[in-house]
């Protein structure tokens, strides 16, 4: 029986965040290359976004590349950045008929220029979508954020826009890159690695967090639905006693 008849649809994580990790793992565990690797890691994101559309999740963001990945060899850089270009054309329909509405966050003035345009197009084209919001982190470091928000936020009090004393933590959420987007409720990361990477710190501030051995690659539907098994065994307090939530 699958996985999923265990999930209830009332307390399901309103924003799933997953650090997709273990391509280069998956590959060489086969004897393949590491970019065979990461173009079998796009199925699993395939595979990942249907789910959680059927699931009736609002908000998945992945990390599809971080600011340190630019670090890696030139040849693996290009390799993921037409990878994404031809993803983004290859789903394009399925986005907009299963109305998705695309997003992006990270220093985009980063990626190559025919990345970004494609990315915008395709961002454009589905932003009347309302079912899910899918955001990739693209060149996205969580330093690099709170980096530029804090800039934003300094030009402001210069300007006299704000005063310093508004600096709270709503306004800082509206100057991050995820700005729209509520806080993490579930983050996954895939590869056996427990670490966060750089990846959404400020908003993971009370995210249930669940890691799995499997590689990315591997991640099916049936991977998800225990993630969120697991999600929904947890009591998540915030703080609180648990005398206190049930009362
Ligand atoms: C994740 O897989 C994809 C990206 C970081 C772009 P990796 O490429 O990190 O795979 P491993 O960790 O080397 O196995
Ligand atoms: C994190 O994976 C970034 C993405 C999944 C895009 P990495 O493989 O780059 O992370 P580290 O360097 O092992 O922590
Ligand atoms: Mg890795």
């Amino acid at each position: 029986m699958s996985l999923k008849s265990n999930i209830h649809s009332e307390n399901l994580p309103k924003h799933i965040a997953i650090i997709m990790d273990g391509n280069g793992r998956w590959a060489k565990k086969k004897g393949f290359l590491r970019a065979l690797g990461h173009e079998n890691g796009t199925r699993s994101v395939k595979t990942t976004v249907e789910c959680c559309v059927e699931l009736g999740i609002e908000n998945l963001t992945l990390y599809a590349f971080s600011t340190e990945n630019w670090n890696r060899p030139k040849l693996e850089v290009k390799t993921l950045m037409q990878l994404l270009i031809s993803s983004l054309k290859k789903e394009m329909n399925t986005l907009q008929k299963s109305s998705i509405r695309l997003n992006a966050i990270g220093n985009l003035e980063h990626l190559p220029a025919k990345v970004r345009k494609e990315l915008l197009h395709v961002i454009d084209k589905t932003k009347g979508n309302s079912r899910m919001t899918l955001t990739l982190a693209l060149s996205y470091g969580s330093r690099d954020e709170l980096v530029n928000a804090t800039k934003l936020i300094c030009d402001k009090v210069k300007n006299n826009i704000i005063s310093a004393e508004n600096i709270d933590e709503t306004l800082i959420n509206q100057h991050l890159y995820t700005q729209n987007l509520p806080d993490v409720d579930l983050l996954i990361r895939t590869s056996g690695e427990k670490r966060i990477s750089n990846f959404l710190l400020w908003q993971i501030a009370y995210a249930e967090l669940y890691f799995t051995d499997e590689l990315w690659p591997d991640f099916s539907k049936e991977s998800l639905y225990k993630a969120i098994h697991s999600f929904q065994s947890r009591e998540r307090r915030f703080g609180k006693t648990s005398e206190q939530l049930k009362s």
